[in-house]
């Protein structure tokens, strides 16, 4: 493979290609990279590559001429040519092994402002490293560089890029190494077992786990399809956090859905907290109202309320809430309850027969 990089600032790449598996995979001619000074391609007399923008504004704009000529002279049948910018396609892993499979890349960094908006016409793909605006494309540039050349054979143990976190969707398994026990945390005993089916068994279950806790957005999605021939609308079941939707938007370009499911877990857990706070206030009110009451004969209303609320949490919004925030609401749930029977002194004949439970 063959990586051509358009930057203004080639002495950024010094260590990065002289150092650690980049530098070894170079030794071995498994890849070629090469820095190209846009500037050398320059047809100005003083070299200048950047002017201001039309229409005012701040900041310089790099031209098209040398980099439509740079470009121009590096380009063969074979080459992708790739914009850095934070307007492109947000990168990952899957796109790194597509572009491991590429025979000549070459990767255009813009820098200062940006770059004259007909650059995008000489370019296939333009990728964005995350949802941030950096200087310049030249560390996104090496971050596509070093997944894109870690990924191609002899550069690594193949083994070690196969469990790698977001192959297959998944990130990856725990890992430990000498000593077996630090500062009172032990190394598991499944991975001093020698037995290799069960190490396997152990670390899948694992990285389903951690992707699971982590990033269910990996693992599941959600899916609402309108059929192109009857404008109807269909739901995929897909593992998430279910919500009731609010059909109640006044505007033309939002849907009304009967079943929600949010796999996002920031957005999960907002919703969830809010929910939970709500219920956790009716059952205070309805509290309250029982406590108003001379007679006990509606207690177990409470009661029964804040049993069915403590499995709500456990079943249904666990995982939404995250521990921390579970417990807490469990415990405010256990408050309420004392302080309702701290008014309330019953007999244990007395509570089995209002409620069929004994508390
Ligand atoms: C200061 S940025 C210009 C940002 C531009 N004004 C915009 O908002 O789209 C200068 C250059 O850095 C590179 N760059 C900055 N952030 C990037 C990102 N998240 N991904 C890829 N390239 C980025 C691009 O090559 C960009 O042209």
């Amino acid at each position: 493979m063959k990586i051509d990089i358009l930057t203004l600032f080639p002495e950024m790449y010094n260590g990065f290609l002289n150092t650690s598996i980049i530098k070894s995979a170079l030794n071995k001619k498994i890849v070629d990279i090469k820095t190209t000074n846009i500037r050398d391609y320059s047809l100005d007399k003083h070299k200048k590559v950047d002017d201001t923008p039309y229409g005012g504004g701040s900041g310089m704009v790099l031209m098209c001429q040398p980099i439509f000529d740079a470009v121009k002279s590096l380009k063969k049948t074979n080459s992708k040519v790739i914009l850095m910018t934070p307007q492109g396609i947000k990168y990952n892993q899957k796109i790194a092994y597509n572009l491991s499979k590429e025979e000549h890349l070459i990767l255009v960094c813009g820098h200062y402002e940006g770059f004259d908006e007909r650059i995008r016409s000489i370019c296939d793909m333009e990728l964005s490293i995350g949802d941030y605006v950096l200087t310049g494309g030249e560390l996104p540039s090496m971050v596509i560089t070093d997944s894109v050349v870690r990924l191609l054979d002899g550069v690594i143990d193949e083994g070690s890029h196969l469990n790698d976190s977001f192959n297959n969707d998944r990130l990856d398994y725990p890992t430990y190494t000498k000593p077996r026990e630090y500062e009172g945390m032990k190394v598991p005993d499944v991975l001093l077992s020698g037995d290799h089916k069960k190490i396997d068994d152990w670390r899948r279950e694992e990285s389903e786990k951690r992707t699971s806790e982590r990033r269910p957005d990996l693992m599941y999605k959600y899916l609402l399809i309108r059929s192109t021939m009857s404008g109807k609308l269909s739901y995929s079941e897909f593992k998430g956090y279910s919500t009731n939707p609010k059909n109640n938007a006044k505007r033309t370009d939002v849907i009304s859905v009967k079943r929600l499911k949010i796999t996002e877990p920031a957005l999960s857990k907002i919703i969830a907290k809010k929910n939970v706070d709500k219920k956790i206030q009716q059952l205070l009110v309805l509290m309250m109202k029982v406590l108003e009451t001379e007679s006990t004969d509606d207690d177990f209303l409470v009661l029964d309320e804040a049993d069915r609320l403590r499995s709500l949490i456990m079943n249904e919004y666990a995982k939404a809430l995250g521990i921390e925030y579970r417990n807490s609401a469990l415990k405010k749930i256990d408050y309420i309850v004392k302080m309702f029977n701290s008014k309330r002194v019953y007999s244990k004949e007395e509570i089995i027969e209002k409620t069929g439970k004994s508390r």
